[in-house]
């Protein structure tokens, strides 16, 4: 039997990171959003975060309208605040991804502590579930935090890849093997407890064969890196480009550059 088909899900956070820098309503996120999907994208991914720098509640409101009509799941991404809860609740959005937030960090730093919150996010991964939304905890690729995410209602791993890709960038090629290792393990562990399998973060042109060799890989999110490429190519060129580089690796063929 073939593999599953690998999705990937484009992150379109900095379509507002730029509108945002002006104030105005250019470029617009939903209209990225469109524009992804045209290109080939599986998914929409958006971080709602608690300061709004980049997404802000009326983009998410409408990517779930262009989402919902154009049938592609949106993934909304949001730290496990009850504000955040409580916006999740009415949106009602394919899937939610709750991450770890800290105000003063410039991207996600490291993965949500499912073991040590457990008591804390149980509830709160529950309801969103009840509701209907598809639960992913984006999380380091170690047992503590797999086993921890196995007795919640969550459907979905997200592994952390900002540490291998930070590794490959400082080439520290054995602490990035090291961190492969631990993703792919990761990855196995996860299936085995029921879990779908998925990754992100800091993923680019150059590193993300590696992960989409994975096998328990059914999903990469990606983001910054294909909006920077996009001011270059254009987007619709870039997803492409990521996507026939996924496709390779997954095919057993290292994409050429
Ligand atoms: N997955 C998660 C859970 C994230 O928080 C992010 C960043 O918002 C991404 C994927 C995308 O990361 P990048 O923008 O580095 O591709």
């Amino acid at each position: 039997m073939s593999e599953p088909k690998l999705r990937l899900g484009v992150n379109i956070d900095h379509f507002s990171t730029v509108r945002n820098a002006r104030g105005g309503t250019h470029p617009d996120p939903v209209a990225g959003a469109w524009a992804a999907i045209q290109a080939g994208a599986d998914g929409i991914t958006a971080h709602l975060r608690e300061d709004r720098r980049h997404i802000r509640d009326d983009d998410l409101k409408r990517l779930q309208m262009l989402c919902e009509s154009e049938n592609i799941p949106l993934n909304m991404e949001m730290a496990a605040t009850e504000e955040m809860l409580k916006i999740a609740l009415d949106l009602k959005p394919h899937a939610v991804c709750l991450v770890p937030e800290r105000r003063e960090e410039r991207t996600t730093e490291g993965g949500l502590d499912v073991a040590g919150q457990h008591n804390r996010l149980v509830p709160l991964i529950a309801k969103l579930a009840e509701n209907g939304s598809r639960l992913s905890l984006f999380i380091e690729a170690n047992r503590t935090q797999i086993e921890a995410a196995a007795r919640t209602k969550a459907e979905v791993v997200e592994f952390h890849t900002g540490a291998y890709a930070h590794a490959l960038d400082d080439c520290e090629t054995e602490k990035a093997q090291t961190i492969l290792k631990a993703l792919e393990h990761g990855g196995a562990l996860a299936e085995s407890l029921g879990l779908e399998v998925h990754y992100g973060h800091g993923l680019t042109y150059d590193n993300v064969s590696a992960i989409a060799k994975i096998p328990q890989a059914r999903e990469l999110n990606i983001g910054h890196f294909i909006i920077g490429e996009a001011l270059f190519l254009g987007l619709e060129p870039a997803i492409k480009e990521m996507r026939r580089r996924m496709d390779a690796a997954r095919d057993g063929v290292e994409a050429v550059s």
